[in-house]
C-alpha cells in the first residue's frame, strides 16, 4: 500500500494477497500450457484448474463440476441470468423475471435487456426502507411462469444482507430457479450453498484478496443454463474459452484463505465498522445511515449527507489522502443519485451526498481515527461550496 494513504474502498476491491501471487506465479511461465491439450503441459494447467475448483467447492459445500469458472462477478451474474432464462423458457415457456430493484447492474441491466430485447417480462420485488427482500413478498410474486428469481446476497452500495435462505425455500417449493449475487457476499460471510438454498451464486475474487478478472458461478447440478458465451466446450459447455490458469489458481487460494480467516477477519473489521457509523451519526449533522443498523456487511458503512455533492466530497477526501466512494452515479455532469438510493425513497438532496467507506483485512484502527478526525471537517467546506 502507498504509505501516506488511507484506503477505505475495499468494496470496490482488494490489493492481492501476496499468498496469492506466490501461488498463481508458476503459472504464467512455467505451467503455461492449454488446459485442454492433452500432453504435459496441458495436463499440468488442467490439474491446477481442477484443483482450484475443489477447494472452491468445498468451501461452498457443493460438487465440483457445480462451479463454473468466468471472467468476473459480472460475467457470472450475466450467465446466469440469461443462462436460466433462456432454459427456463424453453423448458416451460417461463417469461417472467423477478429480481429486486437494489441489484448490481451486472444483473440489472442483463434482465433489463431479456426484457427489452428478448420479451421477458421484468418485476421488481418490494424492498424495506433498509433495501431489504422479504420472503413473504417473494412467495406473493412468483408464478407458475417465472423463469429465474434474483436477490442480491450483500448489497454492495448500502451493505444490507438479504435473507437469502428463506427466500430460496420459497422459491424451491415452487420450482423456480433462484440465484443470489454474492460478489460482496462471499468476501465476509459463509457461503455455503446447501445452507443459502441457491440453485445459483457468483463471486468475484477480486473482493476478496484475489486477482480481478476471474469469477465463478455456481450452479446447481439439476438446474439448466444455456450458455451465453458459445465456442469450446471448456466448462462442461457452460462458459466456452480457454481458462485463465493463473488467474483461476489465484482465486482457489484467495477464497480458501477468506474462508480460513473469516473469524478474525469478521472480528477486526467489525470494530472498525461499529467506530465509523457510532461518531459520524453522533459527530455530523444531518447525516442518515444508509442501508440497515446490524444486518449489513461486517466491514460496510454506508451514509447520505444532506446538502452535500458526493462527488465534491471524494475529491476532497482523495486530497486529505482518503480513497472512499460514493454510491452517485455520475462523476461529471448532472449527477443523479443511484438507483439504489432511489428505491429506498432517498430525495436528490439527500441521495446526492451518498459516502461508502470499506474497511479491509489490512485498515488499522489508527487509519480510521485520522479518517474521521478529517470527514466532519470535510462535509463542512462541501456544504459551504453547496451554498454559495
Ligand atoms: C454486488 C456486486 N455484484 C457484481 C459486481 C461485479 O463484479 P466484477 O467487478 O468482478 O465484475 C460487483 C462489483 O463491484 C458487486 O459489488
Amino acid at each position: 500500500m502507498i504509505s501516506d494513504k488511507v484506503y477505505l474502498d475495499y468494496a470496490a476491491s482488494t490489493p492481492v494477497d501476496s499468498r496469492v501471487i506466490d501461488a498463481m506465479l508458476p503459472y504464467f511461465d512455467q505451467h503455461f500450457g492449454n488446459p485442454s491439450s492433452t500432453h504435459f503441459y496441458g495436463q499440468k494447467a488442467e490439474a491446477a484448474i481442477e484443483n482450484a475448483r475443489e477447494t472452491i467447492a468445498r468451501a461452498l459445500n457443493c460438487n465440483p463440476y457445480e462451479v463454473v469458472f468466468t471472467s468476473c462477478g459480472s460475467e457470472s451474474d450475466n450467465l446466469a441470468l440469461r443462462g436460466a432464462a433462456w432454459a427456463s423458457r424453453q423448458e416451460r415457456g417461463a417469461d417472467h423475471i423477478l429480481i429486486s430493484p437494489v441489484e448490481h447492474h451486472a444483473v440489472s441491466h442483463t434482465a433489463q435487456q431479456l426484457a427489452d430485447l428478448f420479451e421477458f417480462e421484468l418485476e421488481y420485488l418490494p424492498i424495506d426502507e433498509f433495501g431489504m427482500v422479504r420472503p413473504d413478498t417473494v412467495a406473493e410474486l412468483l408464478r407458475p411462469s417465472t423463469a429465474i428469481v434474483s436477490v442480491i446476497h450483500a448489497n454492495n452500495e448500502i451493505g444490507t444482507l438479504n435473507p437469502i435462505a428463506e427466500i430460496g425455500t420459497v422459491c424451491q417449493e415452487k420450482g423456480v430457479p433462484f440465484h443470489s449475487d454474492s460478489v460482496q457476499g462471499a468476501a465476509h460471510l459463509p457461503v455455503d450453498v446447501q445452507e443459502l438454498n441457491v440453485d445459483l451464486l457468483a463471486i468475484g475474487a477480486h473482493k476478496f484478496y484475489g486477482p480481478k478478472g476471474v469469477g465463478a458461478l455456481y450452479v446447481r447440478e439439476d438446474i439448466k443454463l444455456q450458455p451465453s458465451q458459445t465456442g469450446g466446450s471448456q466448462e462442461l459447455g457452460r462458459r466456452a474459452g480457454t481458462q485463465n490458469t493463473p488467474y483461476i489458481v489465484g482465486m482457489g487460494e484467495a477464497f480458501r484463505l477468506v474462508q480460513a480467516e473469516h473469524n478474525q477477519r469478521h472480528d477486526q473489521a467489525l470494530a472498525m465498522r461499529i467506530r465509523i457509523i457510532g461518531h459520524v451519526l453522533e459527530e455530523i449533522p444531518d447525516v442518515v445511515l444508509t442501508g440497515h443498523p446490524s444486518e449489513r456487511l461486517s466491514n460496510h458503512a454506508s451514509f447520505a449527507f444532506k446538502d452535500v455533492d458526493g462527488n465534491n466530497l471524494l475529491m476532497l477526501l482523495d486530497v486529505e489522502g482518503f480513497a472512499c466512494s460514493s454510491g452517485s452515479a455520475c462523476k461529471t455532469g448532472n449527477p443523479e443519485p443511484s438507483g439504489v438510493l432511489t428505491a429506498l425513497g432517498l430525495s436528490p438532496d439527500w441521495g446526492l451526498g451518498s459516502l461508502r467507506v470499506t474497511v479491509g483485512k489490512d485498515t488499522t484502527p489508527l487509519e480510521v481515527d485520522k479518517f474521521l478526525e478529517v470527514l466532519p471537517l470535510a462535509i463542512e467546506k462541501v456544504r459551504k461550496i453547496n451554498h454559495r
